[in-house]
């Protein structure tokens, strides 16, 4: 089954990214396989046409502007349009016991480069061609430990969680997603932040306790809305113990 349909997500050579390709690729969509190293791009290009998915390497580091220009570019080249971004790829890194003193500017930096400053290079590397699209969906993979409603919550279970530069970046993405959706509101493209729970990934030494299918299904869910979709939400997996999905707080 293919659909015509195409889409491009980063860091998708592994974890959340690579089952979101191999979810969206089962739906029939042409996937493009962001990778910034072009073996394990190719790796995964390779084993997601095994499993019948229409799949392709494009090489795209998001902390590089000419890489995100090339891969556009490609795009552009090659189909003249986009039917959905995931901006998936994400790093977390900590210095010392994680906590906010401990916190050195290096770090950061990178964290931002990756989680926030990526993902608007890349949108906006894109946003002509989604644009080009009758109806196009853009995916930032953010995270419930950046909802400054959840972190602060002395009831939830993520609570006692302090550190600066994962939470603080995806608490950025979550309102770079909120005024793209502001931007946007007069246009088909729906934008929402997607939280996909704690996922067993080598972001995290495998230790979370959902898989990275299970994770994937919130980005797939935010691709493929229809036409009364809602966007400007972040959305995904409810830590409440219901074991759901919904809306979740800034
Ligand atoms: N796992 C969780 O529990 C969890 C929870 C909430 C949110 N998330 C988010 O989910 C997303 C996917 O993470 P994951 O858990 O699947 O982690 P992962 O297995 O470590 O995968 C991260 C992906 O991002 C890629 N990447 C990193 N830096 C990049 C760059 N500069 N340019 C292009 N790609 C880059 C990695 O490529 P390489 O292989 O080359 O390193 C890899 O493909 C991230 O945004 C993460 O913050 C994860």
């Amino acid at each position: 089954m293919t659909t015509n349909m195409t889409v491009l997500i980063t860091g998708a050579n592994k974890g959340i990214g690579l089952a979101t390709a191999r979810q969206l690729g089962g739906r029939g969509y042409t996937v493009l396989v962001g990778a910034r190293d072009p073996e394990r791009g190719r790796e995964a290009e390779r084993v997601l046409r095994d499993g019948g998915a229409d799949a392709y390497a494009v090489e795209l580091d998001v902390t590089d502007e000419e890489s995100v220009a090339r891969a556009a570019k490609q795009v552009s080249d090659r189909y003249g349009h986009l039917d959905v971004l995931v901006n998936n790829a994400g790093i977390a890194r900590g210095d010392g016991t994680g906590r906010p003193s401990e916190t050195t500017l290096a770090t950061l930096r990178e964290v931002y480069e990756t989680n926030v400053f990526g993902v608007v290079t890349v949108t906006n590397a894109l946003l002509p061609l989604l644009l080009a699209a009758p109806a196009a969906r853009i995916v930032n993979v953010s995270s419930e430990v950046g909802s400054i409603g959840i972190m602060t919550d002395p009831a939830h279970p993520l609570f006692p969680i302090a550190s600066v530069p994962y939470p603080s970046s995806k608490s950025a993405l979550n309102m770079v997603t909120a005024m793209y959706a502001k931007e946007l509101r007069d246009t088909p493209i729906k934008v929402n932040a997607a939280n996909p729970g704690y996922c067993a990934t080598d972001l995290n030494g495998n230790s979370g306790f959902r898989t990275p299918e299970q994770g994937a299904e919130v980005s797939v869910h935010l691709a493929t809305l229809g036409e009364d979709g809602p966007s400007g939400l972040l959305w995904g997996f409810l830590m409440d113990g219901s074991d759901s999905y919904g809306v979740m707080p800034w």
